[in-house]
């Protein structure tokens, strides 16, 4: 008989990470293209495309391009690509009527897209940033982001999308009372199948700043958005938001952004038990690519267990331009 020693621990938690195998087999959270939502920008023109300086490895498109981005991803497995216009200063105003304009850049990519690639999700924006001169997500009145008439705009814009052909309506303006006029219009125009993804908890960050420059917003923006996104402090004002959205009628939940807010993927996902989403914004992205570019990190395992961890924090999917990269080195 052997001794039966207490000098050795019985209970080893390093049998289980001995080899690949028995790591796969105990893995909790496993990342897959079905995963991925990828945003992309969309420029006016023919067979072209921009950097977009501070998002290495991202480029505005134009919508020829836009549809063959889409059949890759389709190849690639993702399920749905988010559309981003950079629409041209001078459709900008005021009053934003670009944004329900049938014929906008978006409107006109997604009829592109579905024609050619019906098997992807086209999720877009709700929110007027892309066609004022302040860069505001609402309408600007004597300085302050007007909620109620915000609202008029952003049911006008969203009958148009959904008329489009848009899957997935994105509200990411954060106006209070924007999903349950968003779904009354809907139902209304007997668009019951289009899905919201509301950006419910959004918070005012700083990581968001690349976006801006891709899009054309940034140079645009007056003072901050902080009057109407949420700050960065709060937790529970999260939860308030989210089940306001999900009893407006909104399907599918987003918290924006991802990586400095996984208590909040978390709290949600406990909390409602609903399909959440995270954005893993513009900053996360370039982040990691500067890093890389530097050869200060191994820039695709950044990006692998960064998407990995906001899954296993509790979310259902990923918005992130990672999304190609990702799916490709999945697959590999
Ligand atoms: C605009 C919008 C923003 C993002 C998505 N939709 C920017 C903002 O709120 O200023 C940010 C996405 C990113 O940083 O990747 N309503």
């Amino acid at each position: 008989m052997p001794p039966i020693t207490a000098a050795y621990p019985h209970a080893r938690p390093r049998r289980l990470r001995q080899a690949p195998w028995a790591r796969r087999m105990v893995r909790e959270t496993t990342l897959t293209a079905d995963d991925l939502i990828w945003p992309i920008f969309i420029i006016e023109g023919k067979d072209r495309s921009e950097p977009v300086q501070s998002m290495p490895g991202v480029e505005r498109l134009t919508i020829d391009r836009a549809v063959r981005a889409a059949e890759d991803a389709a190849k690639l497995g993702i399920s749905a690509i988010e559309l981003f216009p950079y629409t041209e200063e001078s459709l900008k105003t005021a009053t934003c009527e670009e944004a329900w304009n049938p014929e906008n850049l978006v409107n006109r990519a997604t009829r592109a897209i579905k024609k050619a690639v019906p098997e992807i999700g086209v999720m877009l924006d709700v929110a007027l940033d892309p066609y004022n001169l302040d860069g505001h997500d609402g309408l600007v009145i004597d300085g302050k982001v007007a909620n109620d008439p915000s609202l008029e705009c952003l049911v006008r814009q969203t009958l148009a999308q959904a008329e489009a052909g848009a899957d997935i309506l994105g509200p990411s303006d954060m106006m209070d009372g924007r999903v349950a006029a968003m779904r009354g219009a809907l139902e209304g125009a007997g668009f019951h199948d289009v899905l919201i993804m509301s950006y419910a908890a959004k918070y005012a960050s700083c990581f968001f700043s690349p976006f801006r420059e891709a899009v054309g917003s940034g140079g645009a923006l007056k003072g901050d958005k902080k009057t109407y996104q949420m700050d960065p402090g709060n937790s529970d004002e999260a939860l308030r938001e989210t089940a306001m959205d999900l009893a407006e009628g909104s399907d599918m939940v987003m918290v924006k952004p991802g990586l400095p807010y996984l208590d909040i993927i978390r709290r949600l996902k406990q909390e409602f038990a609903c399909p959440v989403f995270a954005y893993n914004v513009s900053g996360e992205y370039s982040m990691i690519k500067a890093a890389a570019a530097n050869g200060w990190l191994d820039g695709e395992r950044a990006m692998m267990e960064s998407l990995q961890c906001l899954k296993r924090a509790g979310c259902d999917g990923i918005l992130t331009y990672f999304a190609p990269e990702a799916a490709r080195a999945l697959k590999a």
